[in-house]
């Protein structure tokens, strides 16, 4: 049956942190048969596409996102046949797979690399960024993204080559044909094997500015705190990256009528619509990676919500995440995983799934999971956290404050096994997890919200069913309430004469609403069991109310 055209902009995309999801054999890392196990999981819940984390043969430096096969499933994940497998399975259920494309660069150990890196004139050797040294220095003043210098010098042939993320992934070069057509073919081979779509990582990364010049550096803007760090944006959009993008749409994806979700950095909504505006056959959606970022509050939420919704507006469709697995726990930094977690992590649903844009969950936020404190940097197993710790202590840090600091930040945070049983590890794996279980499992798991109907888990449901059910709020026009407000979110979405008037309070105390919005529209979902008559004029902690406007 051939999918409707624009399926991801009705449907819910749910994300796997395969490593973390679901062991199937023990071996301690989540699986392919892992995610085969939980599909009926998944259609319960109502997502209706799953973007799996990369699975390919990796030296598993960055997670996966060091990919040395393209082609092949990594055996600790399983096999090109469970892939056929997983992918008819859930197709039988009606949920999508999407993959994740890792193409700004590879791994060390790809063929293409270790090829490359043999002698300045082998015929690989401009598949990567190779440069000679400047003045015994580096070829320029670049810094990797997960902190020191983005140039590695190789002892085989005295030359530098370019990663901007850890030395372990040698960025490409996309300006060279061989890499874009076997990239391409690659691509094409995926679709073959099933894949409906892919979630593009760091994609308007992958074409470098012209000359490699040095970037101006600025006071306390990277991930690291008050620190002199490039201006990252020089890595960004540079010329032909739309180009190489609407060739591969072109050419490869739309064929297969693949959707795409593309991983874009350091670019502002008013340029960002440039790669979902359907007229220019780029991307399908994208990330927007700032609001995952920035965890300084809802109005920081709010404000970028309203800014992408109006910069796309007519010109392409947004998408809404509040966490990933590249961030903390969103309920730890933006809800309160402690005495309202309950009711925090349902209004962050709600938020999630009546915003405009195809919602994007992560894996366990529909549990209410949380951060994790683990003892000591033994515990830890992000290359980011512990490039960003090796930096801090170089620089002057006492070891214990740069792990302070670090632990809430921790990528790892939101990396631990899925929450699935309160039994031996969560569920997750019959062996020794590759990263510890958080504690809390025995509490917070999803065997005991399915029996709950007050659940976290139940309430997302709902939530999905709703969405689902209701154009206004997959296509309905967006109209932000309350807008200077600190602590609550507000806005009505409207479709064909139905519309809704949402109400979320983000704080541990009671916040009055505008008067304007006191007593308007009847409440369909709350995450409060009731609206006392005295409740119409202010918000309950962390309350949520969905209403109906006749
Ligand atoms: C973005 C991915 O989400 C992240 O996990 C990874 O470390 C970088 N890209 C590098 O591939």
């Amino acid at each position: 049956m051939k999918a409707a055209p624009h399926w991801w902009k009705e449907t819910i995309f749910y994300e796997i942190f395969l490593r973390s999801f679901k062991d199937s054999d023990g071996n301690g890392t989540g699986d392919l048969r892992g995610i085969l196990e939980k599909l009926d999981y998944l259609k319960d819940l109502g997502v209706g596409a799953l973007w799996i984390t990369p699975f390919y043969p990796s030296p598993l430096h960055d997670a996966g996102y060091d990919v040395a096969d393209y082609d092949d499933v990594h055996p600790e994940f399983g096999t090109l046949g469970d892939f056929r497998e997983l992918v008819a399975e859930a197709h039988k259920r009606d949920l999508k797979i999407i993959l994740d494309l890792v193409l700004n660069h590879t791994s060390e150990e790809h063929p293409w690399f270790r090829e490359s890196r043999r002698a300045k004139d082998d015929p690989k050797r401009d598949y990567y960024i190779w440069r000679p040294g400047k003045d015994g220095k580096e070829p320029n003043n670049w810094m990797s993204l997960v902190g020191g210098s983005a140039w590695e010098y190789d002892e085989a042939t005295g030359e530098y080559y370019l990663h901007l993320f850890s030395k372990h992934q040698p960025d490409l070069n996309w300006n060279h044909p061989m890499v874009k057509q076997g990239t391409f073919d690659m691509v094409r081979r995926w679709l073959e094997r099933g894949a409906d779509g892919f979630r593009l990582d760091v994609i308007n990364l992958l074409m470098k500015p012209p000359g490699l010049p040095d970037g101006v550096y600025r006071e306390g803007s990277g991930k690291i705190d008050g620190r002199y760090v490039l201006d990252y944006p020089l890595y960004a959009n540079n010329p032909g990256m739309h180009e190489l993008l609407h060739e591969l749409r072109r050419d490869v994806l739309e064929p297969y009528g693949a959707a795409t979700v593309g991983e874009v950095h350091f670019t502002p909504a008013s340029e960002a619509w440039k790669y979902v505006d359907p007229r220019r056959r780029e991307l399908d959606m994208i990330v927007q990676v700032d609001i995952l970022f920035d965890r300084t509050g809802p109005k920081f939420v709010k404000d970028r919500v309203k800014e992408w919704f109006l910069a796309f507006q007519g010109r392409g469709w947004n998408t809404m995440a509040l966490g990933n697995h590249d961030t903390p726990r969103m309920l730890s930094t933006l809800g309160n995983d402690g005495p309202w977690r309950t009711l925090s992590a349902k209004a962050l649903a709600a938020h999630i799934l009546t915003s405009p844009g195809t919602p994007f969950l992560y894996q366990g936020d529909e549990l209410g999971m949380t951060n994790v404190a683990f003892g000591s940097m033994d515990d830890y197993r992000d290359i980011e956290m512990r490039r960003f710790y090796e930096q801090l202590v170089r620089q002057g840090k006492p070891p214990e404050e740069a792990f302070a600091w670090l632990r809430p930040r921790s990528r790892d945070n939101a990396r631990t096994p899925m929450q699935w049983t309160a039994e031996g590890n969560a569920g997750f794996t019959a062996g020794t997890p590759w990263i510890g279980v958080n504690p809390n499992f025995r509490e917070i798991n999803a065997a005991a919200q399915a029996r709950d109907p007050d659940s976290i888990l139940a309430f997302y449901r709902r939530l999905i069913a709703f969405r689902k059910a209701n154009p206004a709020l997959i296509h309905g026009s967006f109209y932000p309430l309350m807008e200077d407000d600190e602590r609550v979110v507000a806005y009505r979405r409207l479709w064909e004469g139905r519309g809704f008037l949402i109400l979320i309070n983000y704080s541990d105390q009671v916040s009055p609403l505008e008067a304007g919005l006191v007593g308007k529209g009847r409440l369909l979902i709350g995450n409060y069991p009731d609206l006392p008559q005295e409740c119409a004029a202010r918000l309950r902690p962390w309350e949520a109310r969905i209403l109906a406007l006749e």
